[in-house]
């Protein structure tokens, strides 16, 4: 009797690739991610951020450095902490940070955002803000690398190994440990906002379903992306939160596909992308709640319109029941509900599979795209 076993391809689970089964273990990866972290009582529970409270209570500016689509996930939180904690924080590439002077105190918190704590930028970034006297968290998905060990604090995330070259639950992952770390922060200020911390997590339990629910309505984007497979150039638009899900859609079909991609904030459109505009030029749009408050669900309405009347083919990701976007959409991608600042890590799985998909259908290897590495261990 023989059985044939191959030790790579049960790996993956029975999926075709890594990077199929890291995108279908997001669910996963969120859930573990929250995991232990919230007491019976609702209240956030973060013991290993090392850093003592009263530090933390006093920090005026957060400063988030990282690199590809750790950054993107460091643009998210920044929606989301200066939210929630009204601090204000900024997001930058690691590799300019260290080189620009940057203006870092001991009342900075610096938050590394890092994969494998092993890219070499981020880890010169670290070391330049710490000899700055800035606090460092690391957030970071392998313990014991090189970002924990040389920062103040971690808070892991726990995706589980990320064995694809680009990154996709790692990317999950990331964006939730930055919710945490954000509600945490209102948590311990007790600012105005600190009542709402426990709405916001329950909502944030919902999500690793939601993610579910996603990933199995999504063989319309597949057949779509298969259908796609000659195509040059794709366009991603988004506002708010959606501007960053915009820029790592466009990041995931560069890297796997080798398709020019670009990612736009929508109200920068009409400043210039708008003329990249001709008749079939794919676009997608990520949609802001129409339940939003401020208008910008209407806004990017018009976007796609604007798009729209120029010849642009729209694939749309919206909200379940947006009715509004239908009459310009050529095909609606729809999500579930949830509070918009949370709605990034529902919103990116359409277009991580999108990409994946597409590569499949080009016959590229989606797991060691040409040119790339996983972890980028000189600067
Ligand atoms: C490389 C990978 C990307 C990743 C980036 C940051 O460029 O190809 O997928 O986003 O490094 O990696 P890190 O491990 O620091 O998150």
């Amino acid at each position: 009797f023989h059985v044939d076993w191959d030790a790579a391809a049960a790996e993956k689970g029975g999926y075709p690739s890594f990077m199929a089964k890291e995108i279908h273990d997001q669910p996963q990866a969120i859930a573990d991610t929250l995991l232990g972290r919230v007491d019976a009582t609702g209240r956030l529970q973060l013991d290993e951020l090392k850093i003592p409270e009263a530090e933390l209570r006093s920090v005026d500016k957060i400063v988030v450095v990282a690199c590809g689509t750790a950054a993107y996930a460091g643009q998210v939180a920044k929606y989301a902490i200066e939210h929630w904690c009204r601090v204000p924080v900024e997001v930058e590439l690691a590799h300019e940070f260290r080189y620009r002077d940057p203006v870092v105190s001991d009342r900075t918190l610096v938050v590394a955002i890092s994969q494998s704590g092993e890219t070499m930028d981020t880890i010169m970034a670290v070391r330049h803000a710490r000899e700055q006297g800035a606090k460092v968290l690391a957030i970071c998905n392998t313990n014991g690398s090189t970002i924990p060990r040389e920062s103040d604090a971690v808070l892991y995330t726990h995706a589980g190994p990320e064995i694809a070259v680009a990154s996709t639950k790692a990317f999950l992952a990331q964006i939730t440990a930055c919710y945490l770390l954000g509600l945490f922060l209102a948590q311990l200020r007790g600012n105005k906002f600190s009542d709402e911390v426990a709405d916001v997590l329950a909502q944030l339990h919902e999500v690793p379903g939601q993610v579910r629910q996603v990933l199995d309505g999504l063989e319309q984007v597949r057949e779509i992306a298969r259908y796609m497979a000659d195509t040059r150039s794709v366009l991603f638009l988004g506002r708010h939160v959606g501007y960053p899900v915009a820029m790592e859609g466009a990041l995931k079909l560069k890297e796997l596909a080798y398709i020019h991609a670009e990612g736009f904030a929508a109200g920068e459109l009409k400043h210039g992308p708008i003329a990249l505009v001709e008749p079939g030029q794919p676009v997608f749009v990520v949609v802001p709640s129409p339940r939003g408050r401020d208008s910008l669900h209407s806004k990017v309405v018009s976007n796609i319109q604007e798009v729209r009347a120029r010849g642009a083919r729209t694939l749309v990701i919206a909200e379940q029941g947006d009715t509004a976007v239908e009459p310009y959409a050529d095909v609606v991608i729809h999500i579930p509900r949830t509070s918009t600042l949370l709605s990034p890590l529902l919103a990116v799985v359409p277009l991580q599979v999108f990409a994946c998909e597409l590569a499949t259908a080009k016959g590229l290897d989606v797991d060691q795209p040409r040119n790339l590495a996983k972890s980028v261990t000189v600067e």
